[in-house]
């Protein structure tokens, strides 16, 4: 799988939590008291898996357009800035949740709905500027080259996060997923995957316990992690790689991926 097949993916996994955090606006918007665990989830969720994974892919992406001198630096710096502000927005949003001593507010509904906008607007960018000089420009071969010790280099901010807040952001996917099923007569995608995969990513420590994870068959189909020759590691399905993980830090790697299948796209 590419670069860019894998960014793609990425953004369809991050579109479907925003539908997840529209339905709980949709619900504000209609007087209705809104599900604040499972905002705070989402917003967490986005701080953990887009911060640690998708963007530093996207920052190595960007460096090696530039390399080539294919991309000047007006768009990379663009990226970089939406990143920021984007990160910035989430704490926004983190703060509105815990303020106005757990009532609804008008505040909320605004920086909700800015959270949803401006990271759908920022992926749309994505997918019109850089990813086809991605396409164009890049091949397979480049990412093995690209330099894994960048990512590295970032403090590890990879705390055991409190399970339990993505296990209530997986129950809504679950749950909103086997709605929608229901209304179009399908099986629910979201079946395979068990609603009690949270409760030992926190446990986990190494790519051999993720492995023995998914051979016991309580992670969503025949994924596999594996380290790549060289740096990094690869998430397969069914032998079929479906991310790349650009680390050297095996817990790291193992932590991202089970992100990764938490919001994967299983349809
Ligand atoms: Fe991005
Ligand atoms: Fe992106």
């Amino acid at each position: 799988m590419s670069l860019l097949t894998m960014l793609q993916t990425e953004h369809r996994n991050l579109a479907r939590l925003l539908d997840v955090a529209e339905g709980e606006l949709l619900k504000m918007e209609g007087g209705i008291e809104c599900d604040r665990e499972l905002l705070r989830a989402v917003a967490e969720y986005w701080r953990e898996y887009p911060g640690q994974c998708h963007h530093p892919k996207e920052d190595l992406a960007l460096e090696k357009l530039q390399q080539r001198g294919v991309l000047g630096p007006e768009l990379p710096a663009a990226v970089a800035r939406e990143h920021v502000e984007l990160s910035l927005l989430n704490e926004s949003l983190t703060r509105a949740l815990d303020g106005g001593g757990g009532k609804q507010s008008a505040e909320l509904e605004a920086v909700l709905r800015q959270f949803i906008d401006r990271n759908r607007d920022h992926m749309r960018n994505e997918e019109r500027s850089f990813f086809p000089a991605m396409h164009q420009h890049l091949a397979e071969e480049d990412w093995e080259d690209l330099e894994f010790d960048l990512f590295d280099r970032e403090d590890p901010v990879f705390h055991q996060a409190d399970e339990s807040k993505y296990r209530v952001l997986l129950d809504a996917i679950l749950a909103m997923e086997e709605r929608r099923a229901a209304g179009q007569g399908q099986q629910p995608a979201g079946e395979e995957l068990q609603p009690g995969v949270t409760d030992w990513i926190a446990d986990i420590t190494t790519v051999a316990q993720f492995n023995e994870l998914a051979a016991a068959g309580r992670l969503p189909g025949d994924v596999h992690l594996r380290a790549k020759p060289g740096k990094g590691y690869v998430l397969e399905r069914g032998g079929t790689p479906i991310t790349t993980i650009p680390t050297a830090d095996e817990q790291r790697a193992a932590w991202c991926a089970c992100y990764f299948l938490l919001g994967a796209d299983r349809g």
